[in-house]
């Protein structure tokens, strides 16, 4: 990992904990952290991955701890270990996110699956959320960020649980960002668009630079190919001093493709 001088790094001295950081946008962030001097603990359920993504970004600097978003004792553990481990909490990351089959038939959903994506993709946010605030309140300063989706502000019928997870998610992050300002905690979300990561493999039977290359013509930005790395930048901001009179917004990083019709279009059949 190349380190960069001290007066370039961003968020030295700061402690993050990030949800989903053992793949694809959550470790691009944790990756991009600790290069610009945060310490940083990821918290996923796949423990081998997280472990060695952990040990290959430093083994003093950052840290994993096997955690399911869903369940609120996980969770709190995570942020105890967090401020055990480092000595404080100043970013709450909360990024881990499901997605489920093309279901282009609402009569095709069961309300089990429905359940388990809101479970992971909402109620974690919300978890994630709760004991963080549980530590910055006391530290009266902090900065809490979700992953949202740019679906949460257009349609894509084939989805209907993804998005409707999405869309709660900024709900949540402007409804608590109104309450801990108080605190002086920050809530944002960032919301991406198409990114090839896991979760998205195989989507449409697209191998992943046709993906790439898919939702690049969809955005109303052309020529550009939209990276996990990307989206890191997105949260390097949101952790950041930089952003610290920002809170209750949803940063939107997807060319364009949400705004208008291009996200409808993805959705024809
Ligand atoms: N990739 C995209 O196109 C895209 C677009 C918009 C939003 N997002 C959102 O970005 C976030 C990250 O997704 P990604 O694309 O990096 O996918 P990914 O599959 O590479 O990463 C998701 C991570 O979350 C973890 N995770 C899943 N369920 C968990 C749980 N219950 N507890 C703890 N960890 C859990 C997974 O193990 C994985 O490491 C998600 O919230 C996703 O909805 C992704």
């Amino acid at each position: 990992m190349s380190v960069l001088a001290s007066f370039q790094r961003r968020l030295e001295g700061k402690v993050a904990l990030i949800t989903g950081g053992a793949s694809g946008i959550g470790e691009s962030t944790a990756r991009l952290f600790c290069k610009h001097g945060a310490k940083v603990v990821v918290a996923d359920m796949q423990d081998e991955l997280g472990r060695s993504v952990c040990a290959d970004i430093s083994p003093t600097e950052a840290s994993f701890i096997h955690c399911d978003v869903t369940d609120e004792d996980n969770v709190s553990h995570a942020v105890d270990h967090t401020i055990t481990k480092y000595g404080k909490l100043d970013i709450m990351f909360n990024n881990a996110g499901i997605n489920h089959m093309l279901k282009p038939n609402i009569l095709n959903i069961s309300k089990e699956e429905f359940l388990q994506v809101l479970n992971v993709n909402l109620v974690g946010v919300f978890l994630g959320t709760k004991h963080a605030a549980r530590a910055m309140i006391a530290a009266r300063q902090g900065s809490i960020i979700n992953t949202a989706s740019g679906v949460s502000q257009c349609v894509l019928p084939e989805f209907h649980a993804y998005v409707s997870s999405k869309y709660a998610v900024v709900g949540l992050t402007r409804n608590t960002a109104a309450e801990l300002g108080r605190f002086g905690i920050r809530v944002n979300c960032v919301s991406p668009g198409g990114v090839a990561t896991r979760m998205t493999e195989g989507l449409g039977g697209l191998g992943k630079q046709e993906f790439e290359a898919m939702m690049s013509s969809l955005g109303y930005l052309k020529n550009v190919k939209l990276k996990a790395e990307d989206i890191a930048d997105a949260v390097l901001y949101l952790g950041s001093d930089e952003s610290k009179y920002v809170t209750g917004h949803n940063l939107v990083v997807d060319g364009g493709l949400s705004f208008g019709r291009a996200c409808v279009e993805l959705a024809k059949p």
